[in-house]
This record gives structure tokens, sequence and C-alpha cells, in this order.
């Protein structure tokens, strides 16, 4: 781990300063083995903004998003979200790992939803749903499925309430899926792909609900190749290619005069 990183306005090497970006990616660098997959990342993401990141396969997307929610430790550079740095702190010029429990609480802040919806098969709608609040948060039984109830509807299934995922479209249990990660009260909401597991049919479904989020002043990075909401809904977007950011800047600008022949090409290949 790179460990001489003076992040951007920072109070300590493990804190930023109030009003500091609600991500902030230091030339962030993860490996498998001998394989860069992410080869210095530097992003900051606002508090309310929505990043849209596109880019090819294989482009490491995926895998800076878990490396946001510690699905994946970093080998390199330095992630901050809400001003904390991201499952190490710094004692000297070293870098120790937290532990679990840190590393659990520092995950609560964040909620992502995968391209499959990954929702518990025996479980209602509504018990998914309470499930981490319950047992995570701790919240009275009744509380949990009273806001369930009020999720449920926001996402458009107030009648789904006791349905069982089989019961449902891959579009609603992606609803509910959103809806349990909203659930948990997070401050950011990572989407992995959110509609490319959907039928053409229900992608818009879920892009409503995730432009609904959007309005309230969520905080999102979306990995998507749906441009249109990319440039309707996203305040910025990220082209990654072979583990880098190759182009970063207002949507409208990216999607429409792309600087990068890269990333044109890409946007080119997208919309064929
Ligand atoms: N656990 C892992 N072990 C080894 N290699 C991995 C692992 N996870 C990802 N990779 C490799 O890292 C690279 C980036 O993968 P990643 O899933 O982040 O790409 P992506 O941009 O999300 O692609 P896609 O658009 O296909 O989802 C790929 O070459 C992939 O094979
Ligand atoms: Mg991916």
């Amino acid at each position: 781990m790179e460990t001489s990183l003076p992040p951007v306005g920072a109070v300590d090497a493990d804190h930023l300063a109030p009003g500091a970006p609600l991500v902030l990616a230091r030339n962030v660098q993860k490996h498998f083995g001998a394989v860069k997959v992410l080869k210095g990342i530097d992003l900051a993401v606002q508090k309310g903004e929505v990043l849209c990141i596109i880019g090819p396969s294989g482009s490491g997307k995926s895998t800076f998003l878990r490396c946001i929610n510690q699905l994946e430790r970093i080998d390199g550079g330095a992630l901050f979200v809400s001003g904390e740095r991201v499952g190490f702190r710094q004692v000297g010029n070293q870098l120790h790992e937290l532990d679990d429990k840190a590393i659990a609480r520092q995950r609560r802040s964040i909620g992502m939803v995968f391209q499959r919806f990954n929702l518990f098969p025996h479980l209602t709608a509504t018990q998914n749903i309470i499930e981490g609040p319950v047992q995570v948060l701790k919240q009275p039984a009744a509380q949990a499925r009273e806001r369930a109830h009020a999720l449920l509807e926001r996402v458009g299934l107030a009648d789904k309430r006791d349905a069982y995922p089989s019961q449902l479209s891959g579009g609603q249990q992606q609803r509910v899926a959103i809806a349990r990660s909203l659930a948990m009260q997070p401050e950011l909401l990572l989407f992995d792909e959110p509609t490319s597991a959907l039928d053409p049919e229900l992608v818009a479904e879920v892009l409503l609900v995730m432009r609904d989020l959007a309005l309230t002043g969520m905080t999102m990075i979306v990995v998507t190749h749906e441009l249109g909401f990319a440039r309707d809904v996203g305040h910025r977007v990220a082209f990654m290619d072979q583990g880098q950011i190759v182009e970063l800047g207002p949507s409208q600008a990216i999607l429409t005069e792309p600087k990068e022949a890269r990333t044109r090409a890409f946007i080119k290949a997208v919309r064929h």
C-alpha cells in the first residue's frame, strides 16, 4: 500500500475535512495476481451527485465499485467515503487493516444494487427489506415493517408486500432490491448494471425508480450501459478502459462530444 498520499483537505491521514467529497479515490490500485485491474483511479464524487460509469467489459468498473464497498481490498492508493479512510488506518507511515467490526460499520453507510437482485428466495418482499434494519440496525420489527411498506410504495410495489421473489418479475425484484438498500438508510448507493439482466420492457420501471432517487438528492455511482439514463440523470459520466478513467466530465459533454477516441468508439458501439 502507498502511504504517502496526502489527501485533499485532510485533517489527518484517515479523515477528510468537513465539506470534502463523499467519495474520494486517490490513485486507487487493485490487482488480481499479476493482472493489474485498477491502475490508479482518481475520482471525487460530491454529496448528492449521480456519477455514471461506462466502459467495455473487463475495464474494472465492478472491481472499482467493489473496492468502494470493501468487497475487495485495494492494493495501493487511498479511498475515502463520508470523510473516512476505507479499510485501513494509518499509524505513522504504516497502514493497518481495519478489523471486521470497523469494516462492517463503514460498509453500513453504503448500499449496493447488483445486476442479479440477490433477494432471499424464502422471504417475502417485506421480509427481505426488514432483514437488515432488524438484524443489523436493531430496529424494532414493527417499525421496520412500517418503513418497508413505505419503501415498497415508493418503488411502486405497495401491492407486492407479501410476494416472494419467485412471484415477482425481474423489474419488480430489482425494485425490491433497491427498497432493501434504502431501508439501511445509506449515504451512498452503488449500482452495478442494475438493468442489464432485465428483459427490455422491464428496464424503464427500474430506471424510473433510480431517477426518483436521484431527484431526492441521493449520492449514486451507477455502472450502466443505459446512455439515455446517464445523459438525463447522471450529472457526470466517467469512461473507464483498461483499469483507468480515460475521460470524465459533464454527462452531456462526454456522451455527445467525447474528446478521446476510445470514448467515442465505445459510445458508438453501445448505440448500435
Ligand atoms: N476475483 C477476481 N479474480 C481474478 N480476476 C478478476 C476477479 N474479479 C475481476 N477480475 C478481472 O478483473 C478485470 C476487471 O473485471 P471487472 O469485473 O471489474 O470488469 P467490468 O468493467 O465490471 O466488466 P463487465 O462490463 O463485463 O462487468 C477482468 O479482467 C476480470 O477478469
Ligand atoms: Mg462488471
